[in-house]
This record gives structure tokens, sequence and C-alpha cells, in this order.
């Protein structure tokens, strides 16, 4: 039997025992807590019981940054980094709030509560970041920032409860399992790839925002691809960007169910290849530099260089969003130009790094800037009270740069531009204390050369 309810088909069977619950426990229908509820941290299920029956999802999930999300080295080292010598409460309140989002089983069943909390006391099972258990308890989402996901997880292993997905004739027998329409929309990512200040209420992360706003929300269903539509159809081989193939990847969901025509994949990668390789992880570090090898062209605008003038296009192809996205502060995507002359003379250059790693401060860097709130640009995200500069390259847009040579160039010069990405300033990374931490690899998105 199934029944009509919101968004979901909900199959009956598997409802009755909550609704018998809820009915007992008093609260009447079913009860749609908040994300400021706290669970029973033995509500969750490990990972690795789930992997009992999708090894393969598990494997594909394993040093994602969904798995990563608490452990991840570099979010540690800056988060901490961040949150001292503040005195401003509202910024503090920033600074403590990362574990919502990067430790979100151990927020929702009540440990750690904020970043300063003795992280070393996080229940084994929180470690594991953003994880099986937690994407597919989730039945409805509160608000489009911050992790607004309002979750209704079953009972542990002896009653697993209801597990949310694409299936709507999914049976299950460890579990029982309801139609989402949710899970298949941008919104289920968007509340956690949309970050704003808790207290100025900045917008720190908009990747959501630059999704909604792009072409790539259409309504026509042929132009219309969702973050599923490109992240979970990637996998080895098949980047499954905006300018690549997306085939469908056929096989089953389970060890032993039968062969579905889609089984969205779960290695989540998306431009971070430093970190899973710090795990171990190649697979998923080549898969970040496949992503980013199919997210943008280069081409050159040659027409005005008897003005002196060499002209760069530069073209977001591959995403759905602004290119880069993100954590669009502190990420780096720049242009490296080098302009030699026939005898092989550098006549030009920018944006090659120097031996501390470091760019050179006249880079052509696409990023934004945070500001205090009077117009001065603040490296802490924690102080971020306005943006004051924002020359990323929305999804299908482009960014025309013109730089200025001193001299008209002569035949068998040559040019040669590159766009790279690395996904932290090494001038950030020096700035933290102890072990040094870097350097993280630079990834050659695409690039351009003529001669004349
Ligand atoms: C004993 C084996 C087993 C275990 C353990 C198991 N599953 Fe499943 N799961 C299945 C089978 C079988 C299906 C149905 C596959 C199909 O119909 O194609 C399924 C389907 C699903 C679906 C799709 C539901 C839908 O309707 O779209 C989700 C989501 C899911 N499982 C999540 C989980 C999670 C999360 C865990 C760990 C908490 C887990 N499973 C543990 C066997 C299992
Ligand atoms: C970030 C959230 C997230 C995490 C973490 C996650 N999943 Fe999923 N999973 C999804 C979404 C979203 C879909 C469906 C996508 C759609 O319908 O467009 C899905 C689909 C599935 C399905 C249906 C088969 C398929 O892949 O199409 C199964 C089974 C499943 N997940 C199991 C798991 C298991 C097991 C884990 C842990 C190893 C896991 N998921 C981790 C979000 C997640
Ligand atoms: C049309 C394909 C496409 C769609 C749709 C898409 N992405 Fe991406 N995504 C990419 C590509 C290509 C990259 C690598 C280039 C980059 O970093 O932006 C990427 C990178 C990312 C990154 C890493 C960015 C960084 O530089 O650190 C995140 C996070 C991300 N995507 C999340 C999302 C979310 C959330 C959605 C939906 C709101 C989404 N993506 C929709 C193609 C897509
Ligand atoms: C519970 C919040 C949450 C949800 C839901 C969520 N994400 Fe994420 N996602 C994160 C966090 C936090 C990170 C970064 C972890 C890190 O870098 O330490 C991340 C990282 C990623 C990355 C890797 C970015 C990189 O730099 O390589 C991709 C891609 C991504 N998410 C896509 C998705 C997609 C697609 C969905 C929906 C199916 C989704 N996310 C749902 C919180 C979430
Ligand atoms: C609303 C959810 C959310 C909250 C809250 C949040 N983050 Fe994140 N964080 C993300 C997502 C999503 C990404 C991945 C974006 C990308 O790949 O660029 C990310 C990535 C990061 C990264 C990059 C890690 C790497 O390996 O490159 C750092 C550093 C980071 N966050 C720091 C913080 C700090 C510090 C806080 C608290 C002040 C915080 N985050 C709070 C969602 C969140």
């Amino acid at each position: 039997m199934k029944t009509q309810f919101c968004k979901y088909t909900i199959n009956f069977r598997a409802v009755m025992p909550v609704i018998i619950f809820l009915a007992v426990s008093g609260w009447g229908t079913i009860a749609l807590s908040g994300p400021s509820r706290t669970f029973d941290l033995d509500r969750f299920i490990d990972p690795d019981t789930c992997s009992g029956c999708h090894y393969e999802i598990y494997e594909q999930w394993s040093n994602s940054m969904h798995n990563l999300s608490h452990k991840d080295p570099v979010y540690n080292r800056v988060a901490n980094f961040l949150r001292q010598g503040l005195t401003d409460q509202g910024e503090i309140d920033e600074a403590e709030s990362c574990v919502k989002c990067h430790t979100p089983v151990g927020v929702i069943t009540g440990f750690p509560e904020k970043l300063s909390d003795d992280l070393s006391k996080t229940p084994d099972i929180a470690t594991r970041g953003i994880q099986c258990d937690y994407c597919h308890s989730v039945v409805d989402v509160e608000k489009m920032y911050n992790n607004g996901l309002v979750l209704e997880p079953g009972y542990g292993e002896d009653d697993p409860g209801i597990k949310h997905g694409p299936f709507d004739d999914a049976e299950p027998d460890f579990h029982d399992a309801a139609y989402s329409a949710l899970h298949d929309s941008a919104e289920f990512c968007g509340t956690c790839h949309d970050v704003k200040h808790v207290t100025f209420g900045t917008d720190l992360e908009t990747t959501y925002t630059e999704w909604k706003n792009s072409p790539f929300n259409s309504d026509d269903p042929e132009e219309r691809i969702t973050c599923q539509g490109c992240h979970m159809y990637q996998r080895p081989g098949v980047p499954a960007t905006a300018s690549t193939k997306r085939p469908e990847n056929p096989g089953p969901a389970a060890d032993y169910s039968k062969e579905r025509p889609h089984i969205f994949t779960h290695y989540f990668v998306g431009a971070n290849s430093g970190v899973p390789a710090s795990f171990g992880d190649s697979q998923k570090a080549a898969m970040a530099e496949a992503r980013l090898q199919h997210a943008a062209e280069l081409d050159l605008d040659l027409s005005n260089l008897d003005k002196k003038q060499l002209g760069i296009i530069v073209s977001n192809t591959g995403a759905g969003h602004s290119l880069p996205t993100g954590l669009a502060d502190m990420r780096q995507m720049w242009l490296e130009v080098i302009v030699q002359d026939k005898d092989g003379n550098r006549i030009f250059e920018t944006g090659i790094l120097d031996e501390k790693k470091e760019l050179p401060g006249n880079t052509l860097i696409y990023r934004t800037v945070f500001g205090d709130g009077k117009g001065n640009p603040v490296l802490n995200l924690a102080k971020a009270r306005e943006v004051l500069h924002d020359n990323r390259i929305p999804a299908k847009g482009q960014a025309k740069e013109v730089i200025t040579l001193d001299r008209i160039l002569e035949k068998e010069s040559t040019i040669q531009v590159r766009l790279l990405y690395r996904s932290m300033p090494q001038k950030v990374l020096n700035l933290l204390p102890g072990e040094p931490l870097g350097p993280l690899p630079v990834v050659e998105m695409a690039r351009v050369s003529h001669t004349l």
C-alpha cells in the first residue's frame, strides 16, 4: 500500500511502527524535529554496517570530502587558527559554528556543540563525517543555508527505520525504504553548500545560490542539471561536467539486488585533490583533477596586439556554479601568463609561484574578498561583515582580461597562458602554527599558447 505524502511516497508498511511509536509517546502524527533537536547517538547506524550490503557505494564514499569533513587536517588547522584571539561575541559565535556541517552527526546527537569542545572526545561514529545514515534519514529542509536539514533517523540496527532514496519500489529486508524527491533536488545539497555568517548574515559560501541563478536551474528538462546530475554521475574515467557526457551508471544498489538503469555515485568529488591524497586515496585525487580539467576553457584575443593589448578569455564551460565556488575567499584559481620574445627572453610574466610557493601581488586571481564593514579586507571569515569583491566566473559565463604589454610583439614571440587551481593559498598555510602544512597540489585546468 502506498500513500502520497507531501513530496514523498512512503511505503505504508514501513511507516507503521513509527506512527505507532509517536502516537504512544503523545506527539500525535509524525513530528518533524528541527535540526536543533538532539537525538540519542545510538539512533545512527555505523557506515560499516551499510557497507555490508552497499559495499561499492561505501568504497566510493570512503575518503570523500564528506567522509573526511571532520578529520580534514586543512579544515581543522584553519578553523582552530581563525578562532584564536577573537573578542567580539558575534565573531566568536561564527568561529564556533563550524561543527554543524563538518561534524553533523555529533551536533545532532549533542557532542560536540562547538568547535572549542574537546574534539578528541567526539564519538567515533561522528568522526566519520557526513555519512550514510545522516543523509538517508533526511526528511525535510527547514532553511536553505547553514544546514537546515530535518532528520528522522531510525532506532539503530535493531530498528533501522526508513532510508530515503531514489527508488519507489525498493524492498530491502534490513531497513525500510521510501522514495524521496528531496534527495534528487539541489536543495538537499544546497542547505549545507550555502553558508552564512551566523551573526552578520554575510554570504560566506554561495554554491547553491550560484546554481539557483544559473541556466542549469531550468524548467526545460533537457537543460536542467542538479548537483547530483554532475557530482553523482562522476566515476573514474567519467568526469561528468557540463562540458562532457554524463552517462548513466547501471548496476545494482546493493551487492545482491537487481540491476538498475542508474546508480548515483558517492565519490562527492569537487576540486580538492590534496586532502584525499593525504589519506592515501590517489583515485579521488585523480578524479578531482579530471573535474578541474573539464571545467574551463582559455582563449586568446590577439586583435589588439598592435595596441600592445593581449586579451585572455576564461570561460566556465563545466561547472554548474561559479568558478571557483565553495570557500571562495580561500580557493585560488589564477592566470599564469608568460610572454617571450623570439630568443626566449621573458618580456612579461604573471602568476608564477615564488620559492615560498606564494603568488606575486599582481596575479589575476578569481575569488571573493571579505571586508570588516568599513571597506577593509579581512582574512578571517569570522570577521566578515561584507563581501568587498567577487570576480569569479558564473556558470556558462566568461571573464575577459586585458594585459597591457610594454611593447609590440615581434614575429616568433610566444604567448603561453595557463589557468591554475589550488585549494588554499600557501600564505594562509604558512600562518598556521605547528607542523608546516602543504604545499598543496597545483592543478592545470586549461592552457593555450600561440607563436606569432
Ligand atoms: C542487509 C543488507 C542491507 C544493509 C545492511 C543496508 N541496506 Fe540499504 N538497501 C538494501 C537493499 C537490498 C536495497 C534495495 C536495492 C534495490 O531495490 O535496488 C537497499 C536500498 C537502500 C536505499 C534506497 C532506498 C530507496 O527507496 O531509494 C538507501 C538510501 C539505502 N539502502 C541506504 C542504506 C543505509 C544508509 C544503510 C546503513 C544504515 C543501509 N542501506 C544498509 C540492503 C541493505
Ligand atoms: C551527502 C549525502 C549522502 C551521503 C553521505 C550518502 N548518500 Fe547515498 N545518496 C544520496 C543521494 C542524494 C542519493 C540519491 C540521488 C538522487 O536521487 O538524485 C543517494 C542514493 C543512494 C542509494 C540508492 C542507489 C544509488 O546510489 O542511486 C543508496 C543505496 C545509497 N545512497 C546508500 C548510501 C550509503 C550506503 C552511504 C554511505 C556509504 C551513502 N549512501 C552516503 C546522498 C548521500
Ligand atoms: C554542470 C555540472 C555541475 C553542477 C550542476 C554542479 N557542479 Fe559542482 N562542480 C562542477 C565542476 C566542473 C567542478 C570543478 C570546478 C570548480 O571547482 O568549480 C565543481 C566543483 C564543486 C565544488 C568544489 C569547489 C571548490 O573549488 O572548492 C563543490 C563544493 C561543488 N562543486 C558543489 C556543488 C553543489 C552543491 C551543486 C549544486 C548546488 C553543484 N556543485 C552543481 C560541476 C557541477
Ligand atoms: C550536512 C551538510 C552537507 C550536505 C547535505 C552536503 N554536503 Fe557536500 N560538503 C559538505 C562539507 C562540510 C564539505 C567539505 C568538507 C571539507 O572540505 O572538509 C563538503 C564537500 C563537498 C564536495 C567536495 C568539495 C571539494 O572541494 O572537493 C562536493 C563535490 C560536495 N560536497 C557535493 C555535495 C553534493 C552533490 C551534495 C548533495 C547530494 C552535498 N554535497 C550535500 C557538507 C554537505
Ligand atoms: C553550512 C555548512 C558549513 C559550515 C557551518 C562550515 N562549513 Fe566549512 N565547508 C562547508 C562546505 C560545503 C565546504 C566545501 C566547499 C568547497 O569545497 O569549497 C567547506 C570547506 C571548508 C574548508 C576547506 C577544507 C579544505 O580541505 O580545503 C575549510 C578550511 C572550512 N570549510 C572551514 C570552516 C570553518 C572555519 C567553519 C566555521 C567558522 C566552517 N567551515 C563552517 C560547509 C560548512
